[in-house]
């Protein structure tokens, strides 16, 4: 399975990704909106191919998300990762990648969609909080769940505690994901609910597939 990642800073999910040496899953490129994104350096390091596409020069998200497409069918992937790439994406991007496209986002989706997750999950005062894997669907931030983790808050936390702490989460789930996609695990029912197949994850406490069939 060819996989791109697309970043736009630290990229500590993309590296999680291609530290966990997902078997039968090859990131083929990295892909940015920002030059300046941390996370090239690490790819460039490991010998994968980046590139830059600067939405900066581009002349609205129209222009832009085609030229970013152009340059991820170019490495012919099955799948695309989404790990703290923050543009809004048009409607035709996504359809162009239905089925294949997926994001993790700082919170326990429903809740918290947007910036800022962390400091208004501590002012909501939530007990629980955590990460969410999912694939990307025209709305910001839905998309059927395929995996979700959940944090305590703990007293005293402020939202870089609370950030770290999810993070770490990500970071264990995020590879999870793809490694169900190279096992071809997510599978699409004739009802259009997304599933994870033959998965004995949701014995894991705190780290669970969105829903499971044997
Ligand atoms: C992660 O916390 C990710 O969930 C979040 O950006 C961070 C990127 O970190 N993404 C979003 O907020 C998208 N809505 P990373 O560059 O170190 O992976």
């Amino acid at each position: 399975m060819r996989v791109v990642i697309l970043i736009s800073g630290r990229g500590s999910n993309m590296q999680a990704i291609v530290e966990a040496g997902i078997a039968g899953a090859e990131v083929v490129a990295v892909i940015s909106n920002r030059p300046d994104a941390e996370g090239l350096a690490f790819a460039r390091e490991r010998g994968i191919e980046t590139c830059v596409v600067d939405h900066t020069r581009f002349d609205g998200r129209e222009a832009f998300d085609r030229a970013l497409a152009t340059h991820i069918d170019a490495f012919a992937p099955q799948l695309i990762v989404l790990a703290g790439f923050m543009r809004v994406l048009t409607d035709g991007f996504v359809a162009h990648y239905h089925g294949r496209m997926i994001n993790v986002h700082p919170s326990l989706l429903p809740a918290f969609q947007g910036l800022h997750t962390h400091r208004r999950a501590l002012e909501a005062g939530v007990r629980i909080h955590g990460a969410t894997v999912h694939l990307v669907s025209p709305e910001l931030d839905s998309g059927p769940i395929l995996a979700q983790a959940a944090v305590p808050v703990l007293p005293g936390d402020d939202p870089a505690s609370l950030a770290a702490r999810v993070l770490a989460a990500e970071h264990r789930i995020y590879p999870q994901v793809v490694r169900w996609f190279a096992e071809g695990r997510i599978r699409t029912d004739s009802e259009g609910r997304v599933r994870v197949h033959g998965e004995a994850a949701a014995e894991r406490a705190l780290c669970v597939p969105g829903a499971i069939e044997a």
